[in-house]
């Protein structure tokens, strides 16, 4: 199989080229990414040693490069991370989520339909549910739940998944979807809330959390949502959406106390900020249709899973540090001084 990775340079994506690159090697893997400050070539640099991988530095929404790409490469298989992801980011300029994370998709599946494909698969998020109040714990995002949007990111997410159904039944595509929670591990920008207090409470800066820090997401180690796409891409029925997630609910103080347990360092470094405007209280996935349809489950325990996360920082230092010394500290200035 040919199978093309859109946003290979990002976190899950580059996580999910190792995955495949690793119990696949059979098949070929080409990523485009447009690097943008989410994109690191560095991130690839084993990758690159594979003669089945190729890189290519291109736009989604770049109509003749990804034509010429699909002309060059005949794809069997496209599976799209590709996409501005930061919910901040998207309250501060929603423009640019626009473009990518619908007009790309829009551009990819334009591609398969012209070149023909086996399967195109669009990697989405559970932030497309809204969110869930903090008083029913026994109520969780089923892919029934309605599309019901609270940020410029989410509503762009949700705009991209009935673009991708559009397709499937006007144009026959052979589509698939997943929905994921909140992910973690290797990799993972440091805007982000696991790595960024990870990073923080090294350096032994405040550690800035939203509200009063009890807003809940259900946090998957990234590992286990590569397994889960690689089944639905392999072996999902087309034109169905599977939600993922582990069961893994954790208020976002209580995951910020573990990092600081975990590293030794005091709770005092803890700093409440203005909320996130519009902030989703609760994201809880119910991951029954993957699971008995496909056979799917997480591997890797919250507690586990946290603890290799801070040891991959440790081990990591310059990959994060890298980030750290660009762009980034004008970010950080912007999002959180005055806030
Ligand atoms: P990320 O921001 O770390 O990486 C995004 C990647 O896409 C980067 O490499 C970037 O350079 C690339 N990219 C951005 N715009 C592009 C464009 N126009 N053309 C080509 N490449 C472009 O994101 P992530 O956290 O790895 O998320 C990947 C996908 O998974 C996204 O679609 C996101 O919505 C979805 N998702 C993320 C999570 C999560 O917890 N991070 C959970 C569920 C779903
Ligand atoms: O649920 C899946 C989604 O998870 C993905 O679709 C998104 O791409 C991904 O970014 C993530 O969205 P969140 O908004 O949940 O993730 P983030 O890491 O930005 O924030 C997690 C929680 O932590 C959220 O409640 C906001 C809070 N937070 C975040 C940051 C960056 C803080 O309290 N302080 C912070 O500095």
């Amino acid at each position: 199989m040919n199978i093309l990775v859109t946003g290979g340079a990002g976190f899950i994506g580059a996580n999910f080229v190792y995955y495949e690159l690793k119990n696949h090697p059979e098949d070929r893997i080409v990523c485009l990414d447009k690097l943008t400050y989410a994109g690191n070539l560095q991130t690839l640099d084993d990758a690159m040693k594979c003669s089945n991988f190729r890189f290519v530095k291109g736009d989604i929404a770049d109509r003749e490069c990804v034509f010429k790409l699909f002309e060059e490469e005949h794809f069997d298989i496209v599976v799209n991370f590709a996409a501005e992801s930061h919910v901040d980011r998207s309250v501060e300029n929603p423009e640019i989520f626009l473009k990518t994370n619908i007009l790309g998709t829009q551009t990819l599946m334009d591609a398969c339909r012209e070149y023909g494909i086996v399967r195109y698969h669009q990697v989405s998020t559970d932030e497309v549910y809204g969110d869930l109040p903090l008083d029913r714990p026994d109520l969780f995002f089923t892919e029934e739940t309605p599309i019901h949007t609270s940020s410029p990111y989410s509503a762009s997410k949700a705009s991209a998944d009935l673009l991708v159904l559009a397709y499937a039944r006007t144009f026959k595509l052979p589509v698939s979807i997943t929905r994921c929670s909140n992910n973690y591990g290797p990799y993972h920008f440091p805007e982000k809330l696991i790595p960024l207090m990870i990073s923080r409470a090294l350096a032994d800066e405040s550690l800035p959390v939203y509200g009063k820090g009890e807003n809940v997401r259900d946090w998957l180690y990234v590992e286990d949502h590569c397994s889960a796409i690689d089944l639905v891409i392999r072996k999902g029925r087309v034109g169905e959406v599977y939600n993922i997630g582990g069961h893994n609910e954790r208020t976002n103080l209580e995951v910020v106390k573990t990092i600081l347990r975990l590293l030794n360092k005091p709770e005092s470094l803890i700093t409440y900020v203005t909320d996130r405007p519009g902030h989703d209280m609760r994201y809880a996935i119910d991951p029954t249709k993957i699971h008995t349809e496909l056979g799917w489950l997480p591997e890797t325990s919250f507690d586990e899973g946290i603890k290799r996360t801070i040891q991959w920082y440790l081990d990591n230092e310059d990959w994060w540090q890298n980030i750290l010394k660009g762009d980034y500290q004008n970010y950080y200035e912007r999002m959180y001084s005055n806030r």
